[in-house]
């Protein structure tokens, strides 16, 4: 049978794929039939003006993808293949109803997430600025040194870490982690510590080990909304203590503990998410002593730890564990880069031993190589430099947020966190009668955004909220950001009558 192909020479796709592409193209599309049988490669390359290789070539991957099929001696000729779902660029009619089999911890995540989606595809149309995102400015990430890192592990140790490793992770990282956590007062030796994929896969695995299904557990109300993603796809019971300007409100975490008997307290000691709040010893002592005394798990979410740039350090409350209640959680998201997927989990051995039988079970072994590059990265003095110099860059950008802050707003109804470090500022609007959406509306008409704080609530909020983030913005959009948000926000105060004559 004849074929018709047409084969470019001056293109950078090589010739026996031109052939191949050309051939599946064919049968995919009906011209050429099962059965139909294909010129032998002799005869096709002379066609061609190619050599008979390629075209042998073309044919082999053709078998082997099971396009043809062919006897000693024959011609190849169309396999009858079953028919290939096509991908489709909407939702098709299927037989399954999604909306029904998934469970409904995923669905009701799944709506959550839309709206969430509908937001943030708003937030980064051109012209806004944006401050939703709590990742650091990419900008400053020296890229050129974690490049060298990868090559030289990949030439150095390359066969090794293309092997499924310890489910703790790479043991020369998590030495190099249980040394810088001794630099924040915290003594743990290596056998304490498992490497996860960030922080958020390890407040996931705590779950997993500490929390049944409808079990109880505490955390601040607001807390970081993803974790609270978490608790809701795991099916515990979420009960919140609400945030004072100190922290967690201990009283009520008493009594909430009376009462629920939680399998564990999850919390945010440094720069809270969303609040912004760092705790102090006091607070971290006591909050302490109660765990203890109630023999619960704390899990200490130190996401940001690398983050104090202003005044004085307060230890984590991990560096106090006398008795093992604390479970610490680490990233280099926020210090780093958040894709490089690397955080950690220190704790009592015991815990960690049974934590590795659920990582080992969940994903076998983390990335080696990124942790070997991480681990290089470390060593080679490249971290201290970049934590010197995100200190000395954020420290500005949150000193220019707050004057423009103090700027804007003076002596009125809006109110805001001044934190000793990280990322997040938490706008609280008194007296507003506009609705959140509302809100967001306004905002977005005069080029700005931020997160509300709804997001950070399981159930309703008491009051209205937005939580602003200068991760990645430098000081000229976020002075500028601040401006069009007090526009905004004076917007939203002014009486109906004078908002209908401007
Ligand atoms: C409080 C808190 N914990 C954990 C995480 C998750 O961090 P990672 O990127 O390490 O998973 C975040 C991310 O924003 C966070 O805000």
């Amino acid at each position: 049978m004849n074929v018709l192909l047409n084969i470019d020479e001056n293109s950078r796709v090589p010739l026996f794929r031109q052939i191949r592409d050309q051939l599946i193209h064919l049968v995919d599309t009906g011209s050429l039939r099962p059965g139909a049988r294909l010129p032998s490669t002799r005869h096709l390359a002379e066609r061609l003006s190619v050599n008979r290789s390629t075209v042998y070539r073309a044919y082999q991957e053709l078998w082997s993808l099971g396009y043809l099929e062919s006897r000693p001696g024959s011609y190849s000729t169309v396999r009858r293949r079953p028919k290939v779902a096509a991908a489709t660029r909407g939702p098709a009619p299927g037989h399954i109803d999604w909306t029904k089999r998934a469970s409904p911890a995923s669905e009701a995540l799944h709506a959550a997430h839309r709206r969430e989606e509908a937001l943030l595809q708003k937030a980064s149309a051109p012209g806004v600025i944006n401050f939703v995102p709590l990742s650091p400015d990419s900008r400053l990430f020296p890229m050129d040194a974690f490049r060298r890192c990868m090559n030289h592990v990949l030439r150095r140790e390359g066969p090794d870490l293309l092997q499924y490793g310890a489910p703790l992770g790479y043991r020369p990282l998590r030495q190099f982690i249980a040394e810088r956590m001794r630099l924040h007062g915290v003594s743990v030796t290596v056998d304490e510590i498992m490497i996860t994929t960030g922080a958020q896969n390890a407040i996931e695995r705590l779950l997993r080990l500490l929390a049944a299904p409808g079990a109880p557990l505490v955390c601040e109300s607001p807390t970081y909304a993803r974790a609270m993603d978490i608790f809701r796809l795991a099916g515990v019971q979420i009960v919140g203590v609400p945030m004072t300007e100190a922290g967690m409100d201990l009283d009520v975490l008493e009594q909430v503990i009376q009462r629920h008997g939680p399998a564990l307290v999850y919390t945010i000691p440094n720069f809270h998410n969303p609040t912004g709040i760092t705790t102090d010893q006091a607070h971290r002592e006591r909050l302490l002593t109660i765990c203890e005394r109630h023999r619960l798990p704390l899990v200490e979410d130190g996401f940001e730890e690398e983050m104090k740039y202003f005044g004085k350090t307060v230890l984590p409350v991990k560096s106090m564990d006398h008795h093992g209640v604390v479970i610490y959680l680490g990233t280099f998201s926020k210090i780093l880069f958040p894709g490089l997927r690397i955080g950690w989990i220190a704790a009592d051995r015991r815990c960690i031993d049974r934590l590795a039988s659920i990582q080992r079970t969940l994903i076998l072994s983390g990335n080696l190589l990124d942790q070997a590059a991480l681990h290089r990265f470390c060593r080679t003095g490249h971290y201290d430099l970049h934590v010197n110099r995100m200190h000395r860059i954020y420290r500005r950008r949150m000193q220019t947020a707050i004057k423009a802050l103090r700027a804007a707003f003076t002596d009125g109804p809006v109110h805001w966190t001044e934190p000793a470090g990280g990322y997040t500022i938490w706008l609280r609007l008194h007296d507003v009668a506009a609705a959140e959406d509302e809100i967001v509306q306004r905002l977005l008409e005069h080029g700005v955004m931020a997160l509300p704080g709804s997001f950070h609530f399981h159930g309703a909020a008491d009051g209205t909220y937005f939580r602003l983030s200068i991760a990645h913005l430098d000081e000229a959009a976020i002075t500028e950001g601040i401006r069009r948000l007090a526009a905004g926000i004076e917007d939203l105060y002014r009486r109906p009558d004078e908002r209908n004559l401007s």
